[in-house]
């Protein structure tokens, strides 16, 4: 209750701040500019168990304990698109999208995990969506991972078994031939910071070591899936291939250098855990400094971040054919001492204080507040950081509690981050080629089951028929896709 009052008196705050068009980019964004919305399997499809659909670590997570969610609720059924993606795809042809970002459950197609048994029904319904994506002219974006990983092959070891990439390529190798006729831009694994940082949930991981061991499986598998797409499909299917990595902005909390450099090494730590070893072959320098350092104090005889050897920095450089990126918020940094020596702690690694203003509005998400110019900064950042890569916006949303369908507040984030994304790319030269409105219609939410709202469309949970009803904000993306302008009227 106290948080929905809180929206309500944010909102206001808002309403004066932001409904101002003369602020906001009057240029048209560029023709061949994608816009589109997003979603993941777990979250939207229901039937965990249909049509010989096996258990993933989210369906042992979630809904056999439905105390971790703070609504009790699962996702059993969740949005029920397993049977009712034919009108997922009408609310994408009435909005005029470009693309449709999901994702593919693993255990819909490999019911052991392996490839060794292919589930047609699975392949039926994934078959079934990119057609009728494409009668409405609607290109699939396919996310390969999305935190739903199979049971069987947790309960061998997960992302620490050193023959997880070899699964995860396998898998890949799987969907390119089913699917990749039809695929222009995969996403191997949606957010593998997250993967890695959520891992505990599933099974025994120990912060500060198998977090760095879990991010060099996902790298790698990443990779190897890369090269399988290269060396067997890339010639025919003529697709790209990246990493969904995200982040905050981190903005220094005061121009001193100290807290400067404690941004940047946040930075280096989150975005560049991934990216940088996908541009430059290694971790980023401060992260082997840091992690070296305290390791060292804490007792080890070696670094608790794995040496990458030559032969897999090779293995990894190069293996983002674009930057696909997932952002929703900022918050700021500030220096500290160092933290205590104890137990190997992740955080402790970084060794920096982050916080958010309490003037930001907040969404009813507490991480999540309304930063637009955030958008703007990091896509520089990324630009200077990654020898200007084509970056796609593959999620970018906003939460609240009701669902109400006069979403005001969302629709001037998406007016006004998408206002950050066209400066930038006008006035300081960075290219994004497409973004993705997190999310098509309200969904399974993790912990927060289904208090946290981020549709363009209302789902009526209570509903047998889940009836998806289009939300405001909708209609002014609708008018975004179709025009490529924010305002009434742009210039030419
Ligand atoms: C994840 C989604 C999630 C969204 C909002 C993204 O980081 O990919 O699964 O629903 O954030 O929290």
């Amino acid at each position: 209750m106290l948080r929905f009052y809180r929206f309500i008196f944010c909102a206001t705050l808002l309403y004066v701040g932001s409904a101002d068009d003369a602020k906001l980019n009057n240029k048209k964004f560029p023709k061949n500019f994608l816009f589109g919305a997003s979603t993941s399997a777990f979250q939207i499809e229901g039937a965990w168990n249909l049509d010989g659909k096996t258990e993933s670590t989210c369906d042992r997570a979630f809904s056999k304990q439905p105390s971790i969610v703070i609504d009790g609720s699962n996702a059993t059924v969740a949005c029920d698109s397993y049977h009712k993606y034919k009108e997922d795809v009408a609310i994408l042809r009435d909005l005029g999208v470009d693309h449709y970002k999901f994702s593919l459950a693993w255990t819909r197609i490999l019911p052991t995990g392996y490839a060794n048994e292919i589930n047609e029904a699975g392949v039926k319904y994934y078959k079934n969506l990119i057609r009728e994506l494409k009668i409405n002219q609607i290109q699939p974006m396919v996310v390969i991972y999305h935190n739903d990983l199979p049971q069987s092959l947790q309960d061998k070891g997960g992302f620490l078994s050193p023959l997880f990439p070899e699964w995860f390529a396998n898998y890949s190798r799987v969907c390119f031939e089913l699917f990749g006729d039809d695929v222009s831009y995969w996403l191997t694994i949606n957010e593998p910071f997250e993967v890695c940082a959520t891992a505990s949930n599933s099974g025994p991981f120990v912060d500060g070591i198998d977090t760095y061991i879990c991010a060099l499986r996902l790298l790698t598998a990443h990779a190897a899936a890369w090269h399988v797409y290269d060396k067997e499909f890339r010639n025919k299917q003529k697709g790209k291939v990246a990493m969904a990595l995200n982040g905050e902005w981190m903005e220094p909390a005061s121009n001193s250098t100290e807290d400067i450099n404690a941004a940047e090494t946040r930075m280096q730590f989150i975005w560049g855990s991934f990216a940088h070893p996908l541009y430059y072959g290694d971790w980023p320098e401060i992260m082997k400094t840091r992690i070296a350092m305290r390791s060292k104090l804490e007792g080890f005889n070696q670094s608790r971040l794995p040496e990458l050897t030559q032969e897999q920095i090779n293995y990894i450089k190069g293996t983002n054919d674009f930057f696909a990126m997932n952002h929703y918020t900022t918050i700021l940094v500030k220096a500290i001492e160092e933290p205590e020596i104890s137990s190997p702690n992740s955080t402790a690694d970084i060794g920096v204080f982050t916080y958010q203003r309490d003037d930001w509005l907040s969404s009813s998400l507490s991480w999540l507040k309304y930063v637009p110019w955030g958008m703007r900064k990091l896509l520089n950042w990324l630009k200077d950081e990654y020898f200007s890569p084509n970056i796609i916006i593959t999620e970018n949303g906003w939460a609240d509690s009701t669902g109400q369908l006069d979403d005001d507040v969302r629709e001037n984030y998406i007016k006004e981050y998408l206002s950050n994304t066209r400066d930038a790319m006008d006035e300081d030269g960075v290219n994004v080629m497409a973004y993705s409105v997190w999310s098509l219609m309200d969904n399974f939410e993790w912990i927060s089951g289904y208090t946290a709202k981020f549709g363009m469309a209302y789902v009526d949970f209570n509903s047998p028929n889940r009836t998806r009803t289009r939300k405001n904000s909708s209609f002014y993306f609708e008018k975004v896709c179709k025009t490529h302008c924010l305002v009434e009227k742009c210039e030419d």
